[in-house]
């Protein structure tokens, strides 16, 4: 396959160029409209070539919430994103907390045969907080990380065992950060907006309080840790900090978190009800100032599919979570790239290459050698979020009707198309 005369999105900038593709490797980067030779070839002159987008943070429901979303509709919406490699969590029924579970993923993702899927195992057995889960068959069947989330390991003596036993497995523990004591019934971010509508607020402490315990935890031990979607300027704070005097930390943050404010709430809308919550424009303008200065290391969806029936009731019994795949890249270059807060390399760098470091995933750039595993984008592509059309099982999202630019044209993974907008 040739993809002729493409921007293409390299570390150091973007330069014109053709792509030669062979055996599901990149074989050679050529000058523009030098490629020769027989076989598919894309013309992409309007078109910008990503290295193939890594979302490390999605729920994909299977096995157990077949209604709200599976391994094949779930891989869909990512390949319609962008996306060539997605990590699911293990807040599944049965969770992955053992081999038979991450193996069961692994082979689904192959029959469905469309991006790569890796597992996340979870920390503690049934994600019960109590004993730990079985890292080390988990690890031999291929999970990439370990994460509890949608809850935090309350024990800090059990997470610092997990921590240690991650480590010696070549794994990190992704932390949701959330002291639910705290939380305690809270549903929206405790603010003005929570006064005016009635609806029970959480502090920004449950989930700062948890963050510094993390960081705690992996100073001491001198151990990495990841923290999940990062929300509160108070957290991005503390990432800040702890990176600057060496402890291995990295963080992730979400498209919600640098597009929307808590003034979202005020029209009771269920799409708009997150874990953790949407906050106030202090943490917007915070989260987004993490990304511009290397605080915040990736951008994720926390892709979190619900079915209409858990979303269509009253806010405070709807359940949490964003239908994220399909809009994060459209969403994240219209908020970030072009209010001039990251270059296109940096996004690239959120959106892939960072994901793959910090996991040790293969990929996450455009380099002769590489898989070919791509992105091509019309960036110049206004277009209007329209949960009608996700192909995902989830259509929940506080962003219909939402202008943006950048639009996914194709989307390949190990040189074969997987996705074409048609
Ligand atoms: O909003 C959320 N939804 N936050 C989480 O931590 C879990 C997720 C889910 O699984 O639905
Ligand atoms: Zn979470
Ligand atoms: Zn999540």
């Amino acid at each position: 396959m040739i993809i002729r005369n493409a921007s293409i999105v390299f570390p150091d900038g973007v330069r014109r160029g053709d792509l030669v593709i062979r055996e599901g490797r990149i074989e050679k980067i050529l000058p523009a409209n030098t490629a020769e030779g027989e076989g598919n070839v894309i013309e992409a002159e309007k078109l910008t070539v990503f290295p193939g987008l890594i979302d490390m943070h999605v729920h994909l429901r299977e096995p157990g919430f077949e209604k709200k979303e599976t391994i094949e509709t779930g891989a869909m919406s990512a390949v319609k994103g962008g996306f060539t490699q997605i990590c699911c969590m293990p807040n599944t029924k049965p969770v992955i907390d053992n081999k038979v579970v991450a193996v069961y993923i692994k082979m689904r993702a192959k029959e469905v045969g469309l991006c790569k899927i890796h597992p996340i195992g979870a920390i503690t057995a049934g994600q019960e907080g109590k004993t730990l889960s079985a890292i080390g068959g988990m690890k031999a069947a291929g999970v990439v990380a370990l994460s509890e989330d949608g809850r935090s390991v309350v024990s800090s003596g059990l997470m610092a065992n997990a921590m240690m036993y991650a480590s010696d497995f070549g794994l990190k523990c992704l932390c949701h950060c959330e002291d639910a004591s705290l939380v305690d019934g809270g549903v929206v971010h405790e603010g003005y907006y929570s006064t005016l509508t009635g609806l029970k607020g959480s502090l920004r402490a449950a989930e700062d309080i948890m963050i510094a315990r993390e960081i705690c935890l992996a100073e001491s031990l001198s151990l990495p840790v990841h923290i999940c979607h990062v929300s509160t300027y108070s957290g991005v704070q503390l990432i800040r900090e702890a990176k600057a005097r060496g402890v291995q930390v990295t963080a992730e943050t979400c498209p919600h978190y640098f597009t929307l404010t808590d003034e979202v709430i005020k029209d009771f809308d269920p799409n708009t009800k997150v874990n953790p919550p949407i906050r106030a424009e202090k943490d917007r303008a915070a989260v987004t100032e993490g990304l511009r200065d290397g605080t915040l290391d990736c951008i994720v969806t926390d892709h979190a599919p619900h079915h209409e029936d858990d979303k269509n009731v009253e806010y405070a019994y709807a359940a949490f979570g964003i239908s994220g795949l399909e809009t994060s890249f459209a969403l994240s270059y219209t908020e970030l790239v072009k209010k001039g807060v990251l270059t296109l390399p940096e996004l690239a760098e959120k959106m892939s290459a960072a994901p793959a470091r910090i996991l040790g995933l293969e990929g996450g750039k455009v380099e002769e050698g590489a898989p070919a595993d791509l992105t091509l984008v019309d960036l110049a592509e206004k277009w209007t979020v329209d949960p009608a059309e996700f192909v995902s099982k989830g259509k929940n999202t506080p962003f219909g009707g939402r202008e943006v630019y950048g639009r996914v044209k194709y989307t390949v993974v190990d040189g074969e198309v997987k996705y074409e907008e048609k």
